[in-house]
């Protein structure tokens, strides 16, 4: 775990309005734990991230989008690029997050172009990936996730992939309840490991931060983290609510 950093992200996903978002800040600053453990970061709603910069300007909170457009500019009605987020103070994106590949068409191909586009402007890329419950019942999910990693991934040199975060989240955890055990979700993000391995070699591999999504909360995060290859959680309910998020910082220690 010493080569590589454990990180805390929450995913607010469309939840939030910006009066929200300051209460929100107001009450989460004061119990933030100190120490630095883990990055912690918070993935705000687009027009939400200009306030939640300035709010947590002063502390260890760094700031996240959920989504940015492949290309760097043009004719892209509503989009936002990665050049945009960047010059607010934007660090980390999330890319891939299987509600975007279910109702806006994200596929490989673009979860791909999006990395590329947000390791081009220096935005630390989160990338999703997870099978749906029919295929774990398949038996494909391995095969699954190594091929979405290897997309997402594809014409990353090692350098860069140093930035790339991959968050396993099966699909059939999201928003249910239902939390992978810790033994399913250590598996997954080991073989995702070693997916990078074959790809890049082992003192890569060992370097990238690989996190568990799927109904994380303050229960059951201590055993989940504890797995060697589980470094951090990408959190959607449980990062609405200061205390329970806290509660899951504290439990990456
Ligand atoms: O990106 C995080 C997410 O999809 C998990 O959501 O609400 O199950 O923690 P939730």
């Amino acid at each position: 775990r010493r080569y590589r950093k454990t990180i805390i992200a929450g995913n607010w996903k469309m939840n939030k309005t910006l009066s929200e978002t300051r209460a929100f800040a107001e009450e989460l600053k004061p119990i933030l734990p100190k120490g630095k453990w883990c990055d912690v970061v918070l993935c705000v709603p687009y027009v939400n991230i200009p306030a939640a910069i300035r709010l947590f300007k002063d502390c260890r909170v760094a700031i996240g989008a959920e989504n940015c457009h492949y290309e760097a500019t043009g004719a892209y009605t509503g989009e936002v690029s990665a050049e945009m987020l960047k010059e607010l103070g934007v660090k980390y994106v999330i890319i891939g997050h299987s509600e975007r590949r279910q109702y806006y068409n994200e596929t490989d191909l673009t979860v791909n172009k999006k990395v590329h586009a947000a390791l081009e402007v220096g935005l630390r890329p989160i990338v999703c990936v997870g099978e749906s419950l029919e295929q774990r019942e398949l038996g494909v999910t391995m095969e699954l996730i190594a091929y979405q990693v290897k997309c997402a991934l594809s014409g990353v040199s090692a350098d860069k992939l140093r930035h790339v975060v991959i968050a396993y989240e099966p699909l059939w955890a999201i928003g249910t309840g239902k939390t992978a055990t810790a033994e399913q979700a250590g598996e997954v993000c080991q073989a995702i490991r070693a997916v990078i391995r074959k790809l890049y070699g082992a003192r890569v591999a060992r370097s990238v931060t690989i996190q568990y999504g799927g109904s994380m909360n303050p229960k059951n995060a201590a055993e989940l983290l504890a797995q060697p290859d589980v470094d951090g959680g990408l959190i959607g309910g449980a990062s609405l609510k200061p205390e329970q998020f806290v509660e899951i910082i504290n439990a990456a220690n």
